[in-house]
């Protein structure tokens, strides 16, 4: 198997909830051993693009396929596949962790040394080995997700899909899952995740911005940071307001200007010669300004204007 081949695939895939086209129109190609992340405001079409692709939900058009299962019609192929993450959790509270990952385990199957063995090896990898016994109502919310992780995986599947993993969890608990999803997918589990921590959004290997149920750009984070038709200047004044003032005063035709800490960040026209304005210097754009950049977009005409 190639590293290029897609193991999945959206082809104008669109959902309909009445008057609402919560997914319009969607192409994906997700190649296998890929971190790939969704991003795009609430509302975006996130979760439904993913209801989809996991055959809990139908298309209104278009179709999915998952490792070249139709997720409309072979729904229990591609439910054996993938590892679903729901932004909820979906543990038992009154269950303990082993107890839950006992309860998935049996739902995929697995019985006997093989289920203890599989067991096991999600307790070391997911580090929950202080928390067998503890009722999962009572976990903090990043081991109530990494127990959650660990149900999802336990049948190995190829496609993990995490739909906002860690909104609910703390920093330090983030970073920690983070850095657990490289080793997932390098065993050549593909990866599918929601997110809108834009730091998080740096760690994907292809990024696709949604925006009202359609893709407005995608590919990989330095991709998307050149593509854009913008540059970014760091203005440090005494205030940000002062440095706004300067900024109207320059007549300087900006984009968008916000503030940052003590500073002011400006996005400009890749194209503006360098700005008459007093401290100032040029800086990386951020996964930050590109949100900022296409939220702004209602569709991909306008990005094309
Ligand atoms: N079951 C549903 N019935 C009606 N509208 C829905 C349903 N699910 C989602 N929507 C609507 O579809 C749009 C996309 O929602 P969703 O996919 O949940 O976005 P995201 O996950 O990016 O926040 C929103 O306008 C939402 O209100
Ligand atoms: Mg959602």
């Amino acid at each position: 198997m190639n590293k290029s081949e897609i193991v999945i695939e959206a082809k104008n895939l669109t959902c309909k909830f009445g008057n609402i086209t919560a997914v319009d129109n969607l192409n994906l190609q997700i190649p296998r051993g890929a971190i790939y992340g969704f991003i795009g405001s609430n509302g975006s079409g996130k979760s439904t693009t993913i209801r989809m692709l996991c055959g809990l939900l139908r298309p209104t058009k278009g179709k999915a396929t998952v490792l070249g299962y139709d997720t409309a019609l072979d729904t229990e192929k591609v439910k054996q596949h993938i590892g679903y993450m729901s932004q909820k959790f979906s543990l038992y509270h009154d269950l303990t962790s082993m107890e839950n990952l006992s309860f998935y385990a049996g739902l995929y199957g697995l019985t006997g040394s093989g289920k203890t063995q599989r067991i096991d090896e999600i307790i070391e990898l997911m580090q929950l080995s202080e928390k067998r016994t503890s009722l999962a109502g009572d976990l903090s919310g990043g081991t109530k997700q990494r127990l959650a992780l660990g149900c999802a995986i336990l049948h190995k599947p190829e496609i993990l899909i995490l739909d906002e993993p860690t909104s609910a969890v703390d920093p330090t608990s983030r970073r920690m899952f983070w850095n657990l999803l490289p080793s997932l997918a390098q065993t050549k589990t593909t990866i599918l995740v929601t997110t809108h921590f834009m730091d998080e959004a740096e760690h994907c290997d292809l990024i696709g911005f949604l925006k009202n149920g359609q893709m407005l750009a995608e590919g990989s984070p330095k991709e998307l940071k050149d593509d854009l038709p913008l540059k970014l200047i760091i203005m440090e004044y005494t205030t940000p307001m002062a440095a706004l003032e300067d900024l109207k005063v320059s007549g300087i035709n900006y984009l968008d200007a916000y503030v940052f800490g003590q500073k002011l960040h400006v996005l400009l026209p890749k194209n503006i010669s360098t700005p008459s304005l007093n401290n100032y210097r040029p800086s990386e754009l951020t996964m930050e300004d590109i949100f900022v950049y296409y939220d702004k977009q209602k569709t991909r005409k306008d990005i094309n204007q």
